[in-house]
């Protein structure tokens, strides 16, 4: 991979643009819950336009994320799919954290989809720690959640 290649991959798991990680989010997704991922599916789950998804997408495929071709859809490219998975986990990890605390499940979701885009790698890695600790200390969640019962 070039060094410039290298670099917008190192920074897209972090502070890509927002827009940009809900797209390749929804692909992940897709493609990890169907096998394929269509326009129209991604125009569906993130509300927009069909014609403003096919630029995207054709955006996304010049800049090397994905293949799109008319009539076979969309695949991610190596790149794509790294990028992709770190989104994916990133929303893992955020909603294990939040849902540890018994937080309503849409809620939850709202505000992982809201935060996850802003945060830098270094807090995620924070964040990454502090789920597991918590997961692996019930008796501390049970500790914290009496707390915020008042
Ligand atoms: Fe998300």
């Amino acid at each position: 991979m070039p060094a410039a290649k290298k670099k917008k991959a190192a920074r897209a798991t972090s502070a890509q643009s927002p827009a940009i990680e809900d797209y390749l989010e929804q692909i992940h997704n897709l493609i990890a819950g169907k096998g394929y991922a269509r326009v129209v599916d991604i125009a569906e789950n993130l509300g927009i336009a069909q014609a403003s998804v096919t630029n995207m997408v054709q955006k996304l495929a010049s800049e090397g994320y994905l293949v799109y071709e008319r009539y076979r859809g969309i695949t991610l490219t190596d790149e794509g799919r790294n990028v992709g998975a770190a989104i994916a986990r990133r929303h893992e990890v955020l909603t294990r954290l939040l849902s540890g605390f018994g937080l309503d499940p849409e809620l939850v979701h709202r505000d992982v989809e809201g935060m996850e885009h802003h945060i830098s790698r270094q807090t995620l890695e924070v964040l990454t720690l502090l789920m597991e600790e918590l997961e692996a200390n019930p008796a501390l969640v049970k500790k914290l959640k009496r707390k915020l019962q008042h």
